[in-house]
Order: C-alpha cells, then structure tokens, then sequence
C-alpha cells in the first residue's frame, strides 16, 4: 500500500502511550497553541488557513470549518459569553472513528478545541461524549485533560498570555438523537435531548442562548496538524472540494475491518482491496453503505469505481457522510439489512415531529411484515410514499436519515423484497444458495 496513511488525527498512533503529553508533544503538540498564546494572531488569519485547507466537517453534513468559524466573528470581540462544543457522541452506525480519537490522540482534540476558543472568542469549551464510552474513551479524554491544565496550558490567563480557555468533559445518557447539534445542546443544558428548529443557528443562540460553534471530534483534531504544517499541505492530502485525510471506519465483509486514515479521493476500489484486504472469504462484493447507515446504499457496480469524497459519492448515488463504510457481500439478504435499520431509527426517534415518530414506526413494522411472510405488493409503494413524506418534512435530519435508506434499498433491490413477499417469507439470497449446494 503506497498510499500515504495515518498522518493527521491518527498521527501519534505509532508511539508508545500516544495519547499521553509526552506522546503529543513529541510530534509537535501544542506548538500552534503556545504560538497563538505568544503572538495573538487574527482570527481572520486562522479562519482563512483553515478555510484554504479544504478542511469539511467530518461529523456527516461536510459544512467547511472555516466558514462555520467564522460566522463567531460578529460575536468575538463583543461583551458576554461564547462556547465551543465538540460532539464526541458517535453514534452512526458503523461509525467508530472519534473514539480511538479520544483513546489514541486526545490531545489534538484538547488543543484542536483551544485554539477554536481562541479564534471565535469563546473562554468555556465542552466536549460531549457519548454515555457508552465510559470505558475507555471518557478516561483518556479526563486524563489528557488533567495533564493539560498540569501543564499550564489551559485554564484562566493561560500562561501569562491574557487568554483564558476552560474546557469540560460532559458525558451524554446514550441516545444517537443527541449527536444532532442542538440536541446535543439541549442535553448539554440538561434537558431532554430534542432538537430545536433552526434558524436559529447555534452561532447566533447555542448554549444557553450564547453564541456556539458545535464540531465534530475529527474536525477540531485535526486543526492543529493543519495549522502546524500548513493549509497547502493538508489540501494537498485531498481532492478539489475535500481537502485532507478522512479515518474511513470500514465494516462488513472485508477481510480486514478497521479504522484507516486516508487521503480523501481515494479509489474505493483501492480502499476495499488493497487496505482492507478484499471482501470476505473472496466472495462477490453486492453493496456498500458508504457513509454510515443514513446515507443511500450503493450496488456493488455503482460504487467500484467512485472515488472516496464528498463529489465522488454524490456522483454515484450516495454521501460520504461520518465515512463509516458497510460492506456486503453477495450472502446478505437486503430485506433483513433494512429491518435492522428501520429498527434502529424507529428506536431513536426522539418522537417531536409527526412524519417521523408515526413513519419510522410504520417502515418498520412494513419490512417486519414482509419478513413474516405476510407481505403484499402494495406494501412496497406504501413504504415508499411513507419514507417520501418523511423526507424534508421534519425538524432535524434524522427524518431524511431515516427515509433515504428505504428508498434506496427499495430503488436498488425491489426484486428481492417481491420475491419475499411471492415466496411466503423466504429470502432470494437463501433460496439461491440452497439451490446452488
Ligand atoms: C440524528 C443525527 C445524529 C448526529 N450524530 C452526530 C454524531 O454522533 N457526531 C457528530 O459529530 N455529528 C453528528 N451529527 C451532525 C451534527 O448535527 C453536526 O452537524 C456536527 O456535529 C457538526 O460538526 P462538523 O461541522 O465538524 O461536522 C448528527 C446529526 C443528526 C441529524
Ligand atoms: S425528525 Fe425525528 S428525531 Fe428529528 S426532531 Fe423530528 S421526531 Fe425528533
């Protein structure tokens, strides 16, 4: 594999104890924030790095860091508070990159949030993790927390330099509605984790009203390196319109499954085979779920020759969403794959608007149907027209997330859900492999 890899977030992965101070500081840590702390720099002058770099949001939607950092602008220099957030919620599934973030490189999250308070003028950041990850991640988080403010680089007039940044690890309850950003704040605020309508946007009311500037783990971990090696280097990692690495957290039916950071624009025919080691028991690719279970599934000819970024996935059909990519090979039975994920968003609805609280429910209960053997052929038109109106009709994403797996899965391989339903229940894929034995 020649392709350059684990060389922004997953940077200190090599070293022993990478996610000590130590660790950090031996591959340059803290160099951007000790600078920023001397030389007070602009805050235009970082935002325009940052937006020069390429680097996107990598907590699904893609929106350009820069820009989004600089909409605090306004705020900055005013009077009253402002906070930065970051969502370590993780809860997408196949999504399992921000954790070893937290375990294996905390520090870049700890100085990647700093200089984001510094250059949206915010002296309190929170990091909200998810609830499950009190074993290991939430630890490590603390400990390299503790260590910073040891080490006199966080806390009130950080090193004699007038700043002041106070950073807190929040622990969320487990419930995947809270990593949508204003649910998360709500959470945050102690209440029940339920979006707000938007506008408006954090950056104008977010935590407690104050301005706010809500990233994920990925986004702010990699800020330091960007800054410490410049934006043309990092944009250079990448592609027009995706610049840098992205840790695609690869699942399924590969012989290797695993976390890898890789320049973005990578083949994924590349990706599958060259770094994960090919699909399963060298059996036939069938789809993929390129960017967690949101985002539509792709066939395997739709997907084989796209490129690994933001324009390459859209191209075929699909997003790059948190890059969480599941794959199937040619055993899996799609009715049984959109159970399992109709299940999931009919379970984590948080239940505030119509279409998805009654929707989510009643795909679910369509595909249990079909499964069942009790299935008929209007059902299909019915799933599709109750994912079509949940689709854009909703307060928060989550809606959409739910409504454009059914309909893919049902644009994609519709056959096999009429083959279920002609044949009392029986899968396609079950049939043809006892046909084959
Ligand atoms: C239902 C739902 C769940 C989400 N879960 C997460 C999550 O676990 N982590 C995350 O970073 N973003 C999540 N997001 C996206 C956030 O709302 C937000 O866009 C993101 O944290 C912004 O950070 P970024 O600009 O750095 O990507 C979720 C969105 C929705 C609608
Ligand atoms: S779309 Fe679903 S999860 Fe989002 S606010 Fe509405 S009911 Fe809640």
């Amino acid at each position: 594999m020649s392709r350059i890899q684990n060389c922004v977030v997953f940077e200190p992965l090599s070293l022993p104890n990478s996610w000590t101070l130590e660790a950090y500081r031996s591959i340059g840590g803290y160099s951007v924030w000790e600078s920023i702390l001397r030389d007070k720099p602009p805050a235009e002058k970082i935002i325009e790095d940052l937006k020069a770099s390429g680097l996107r949001g990598r907590g699904g939607a893609g929106f350009p860091t820069g820009t989004k950092w600089s909409f605090m602008l306004p705020a900055r220099d005013k009077p009253g508070q402002k906070y930065v957030v970051c969502n370590s919620d993780e809860s997408e599934p196949g999504t399992c990159h921000d954790r070893d973030i937290l375990r294996f490189n905390p520090h870049a999250l700890i100085e990647g949030m700093a200089i984001g308070g510094y250059v949206m003028g915010a002296t309190v950041g929170y990091n909200y993790i998810r609830g499950e990850f009190m074993a290991e991640p939430v630890p490590r988080f603390e400990a390299a927390l503790k260590e910073a403010y040891a080490a006199g680089l966080l806390g009130k007039n950080v090193a004699g330099s007038g700043v002041d940044f106070d950073l807190h690890c929040f622990v969320g309850a487990g419930a995947y509605i809270c990593g949508e950003e204003t649910a998360l704040l709500e959470s945050l605020e102690g209440k029940q984790g339920k979006p707000r309508f938007k506008p408006p946007f954090p950056a104008n009311f977010g935590l407690y009203g104050r301005p706010t500037t809500i990233n994920n783990t990925q986004s702010f971990a990699s800020v330091p390196t960007i800054l410490r090696k410049g934006p043309a280097w990092f944009s250079g990692l990448g592609v027009a319109n995706a610049g840098g690495t992205v840790v695609f957290s690869v699942s399924g039916h590969v012989n290797r499954p695993g976390n890898y950071e890789l320049p973005l624009g990578i083949p994924f025919r590349e990706l599958l085979e060259d770094v994960c080691g090919g699909v399963l028991e060298g059996r036939k690719l069938k789809a993929v779920i390129p960017g967690g279970s949101s985002v539509p599934v792709l066939p395997a000819a739709n997907i084989i020759d796209a490129t690994m970024d933001y324009d390459g996935l859209k191209k075929a059909g699909s997003a790059l969403g948190s890059a969480a990519v599941i794959v199937m090979d040619e055993t899996t039975c799609m009715v049984k794959v959109l159970e399992r994920i109709t299940r999931f968003y009919r379970a984590e609805s948080c239940g505030q608007c119509t279409p998805c609280r009654e929707g989510t429910g009643w795909m679910n209960r369509i595909v249990r149907k079909i499964l069942a053997g009790q299935g008929t052929k209007s059902d299909l038109d019915l799933i599709v027209d109750v994912a079509n109106r949940i689709e854009g009709h909703t307060i928060c994403a989550l809606g959409d997330a739910a409504a454009w797996p059914v309909q893919s899965f049902l644009r994609h391989y519709r056959h096999e859900f009429e083959y279920m339903i002609e044949n009392g229940g029986r899968s396609i894929v079950t049939d043809a492999a006892r046909r084959a034995a």
